[in-house]
């Protein structure tokens, strides 16, 4: 059977884990395949550096061209991330008939139309599924082996880095600057936490999800994104209390309306599958309207998991390139939905207020629920001193409308802040 060629753009956390794969999985991927997989080049920025695994240095290459127009390349993964050069090497690749792996969120979050195109016109095929929740299968999932359901929700913890704080907030009571710090010095957040706590990394994934789940482009610009920042560990307790933990989620929901895409961290019952997963792992949470629910849970990035995926997407491309195939699983947005202002988006809301401890201020605050259409479902009262903490769970209610109810609550004389609002996700 003949080698089938790979180029790697990129060589760091992801790039290493997949040569691993290769070379360690050899004979059994030849085995499953048919074909032996070969790296052949490597694009770097820097050729000499020390990078703590043995390859053969020959690999190695700082010119873009030695990979993207060698003949003999059939396959080209893209895992140096960010958006440029990565697009252009990518449309490149794909323009001469190459098939590309990439575990580029950002790109295919932004890009994707772009990319799918030149993928039909180079007749080559576009594998991404180490974009979304690293080592979980969910994209093979939504195209495949979900495509005869109509998917009505996806919800996913998907980014491993506010789901361990919120973890560790929740597990010891620390606040949120604290376990970040912390989680800074043992590795597990980055340097620059802003794309992971701000949730900007999870709105790239959801943004992918929801696309492939409602056939419809939905890109990052379409997300209402809130991070984890605002969470203060009286949050946690107070959630506990009414039954429930906090998560930063990742929401697509298709509605009549249109579809609903959105990351905020929310309140999620204890009982709720999601509420289970902890630490750095990851899950996404499926209700199709015949396979009902469906979870699935793994590792949402780090050297091996990541790789996992990327050598999966590699096997596909390899066996379509055998077989003289593309196209089989390509592009699935072949509908333009509306995606739904937040303001329009129906759901219920923690809200946490303090108030002054004296005659009348609760009525005045039902005052200002009621006269914008919130009901109130649950509510605690603490007081310390003059002032109370006044915690409240709301039915379900119009964005719009309880922004309008807050804007009342400010207003009141006798209400000192509304320190947090977080909607609840039943
Ligand atoms: P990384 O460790 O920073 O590695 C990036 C690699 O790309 C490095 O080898 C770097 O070369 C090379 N590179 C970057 N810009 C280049 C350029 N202009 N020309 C040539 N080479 C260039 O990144 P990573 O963590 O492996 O992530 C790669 C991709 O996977 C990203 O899109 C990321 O979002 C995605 N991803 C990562 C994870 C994860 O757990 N890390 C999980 C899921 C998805 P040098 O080594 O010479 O500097
Ligand atoms: N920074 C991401 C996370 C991993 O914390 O989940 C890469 O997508």
């Amino acid at each position: 059977m003949r080698t089938i060629n790979i180029g790697l753009l990129g060589f760091g956390t992801v790039g290493r884990g997949v040569y691993r794969v290769l070379t360690n999985n050899r004979e059994t991927i030849a085995s499953r395949m048919g074909s032996p997989l070969e790296i052949k080049r490597i694009l770097v920025r820097e050729v000499g550096k020390d990078r703590g695994i043995d390859v053969p240095p020959e690999l190695f290459t700082t010119d873009p061209r030695a990979v993207l127009d060698d003949e003999d390349i059939g396959i080209v993964v893209e895992v140096m991330g960010g958006i440029e050069p990565a697009r252009q090497y990518v449309l490149a690749a794909l323009a001469k008939g190459k098939s590309v792996v990439t575990a580029n969120k950002d790109l295919l979050a932004i890009h994707g139309r772009e990319l799918f195109a030149k993928a039909v016109e180079g007749g080559a095929d576009l594998y991404f599924e180490a974009s979304v929740a690293g080592g979980i299968p969910i994209i093979k999932v939504l195209k495949e082996a979900f495509t005869g359901n109509r998917i009505e929700q996806v919800t996913g913890i998907i980014n491993g880095t506010t789901n361990y704080i919120l973890s560790q907030m929740s597990d010891y009571g620390a606040d949120f600057d604290t376990v970040l710090k912390e989680a800074q010095e043992k590795g597990f957040a980055e340097a620059d936490p802003t794309n992971d706590v701000e949730g900007y990394d999870a709105a790239r994934k959801i943004a992918i999800l929801a696309s492939i789940a409602f056939n419809s482009r939905v890109t990052l610009d379409d997300v209402y994104v809130e991070g984890i920042a605002k969470i203060k560990p009286e949050d946690i307790r107070y959630a506990r209390e009414f039954g429930y933990v906090i998560k930063l989620l990742g929401i697509a929901r298709e509605t009549a309306a249109g579809i609903e895409v959105r990351v905020h961290p929310a309140l999620v019952p204890c009982g709720h599958p999601l509420a289970a997963v902890s630490d750095v792992f990851n899950a996404v949470f499926v209700r199709g309207d015949a396979v009902g629910d469906t979870m699935f849970y793994g590792r949402g990035a780090g050297e091996m998991p990541t790789a996992s995926a990327v050598v999966g997407d590699i096997v596909m491309a390899a066996r379509n390139i055998a077989n003289n195939l593309h196209g089989l699983t390509g592009c699935t947005c072949f509908e333009a939905k509306p995606v739904r202002p937040m303001t329009a988006v129906e759901t219920r809301y923690y809200l946490r207020l303090r108030v002054l401890d004296k005659a009348g201020v609760l009525a005045g605050i039902a005052g200002a629920f009621g006269n914008n259409n919130v009901s109130l479902a649950a509510v605690i009262q603490k007081t310390t001193g003059a002032v109370a903490e006044l915690v409240m769970v709301t039915h379900r209610v119009r964005e719009s409308d309880l922004r309008a109810a807050v804007a009342e609550l400010e207003r009141l004389p006798a209400v000192e802040t509304v320190a947090n609002i977080i909607r609840v996700e039943d």
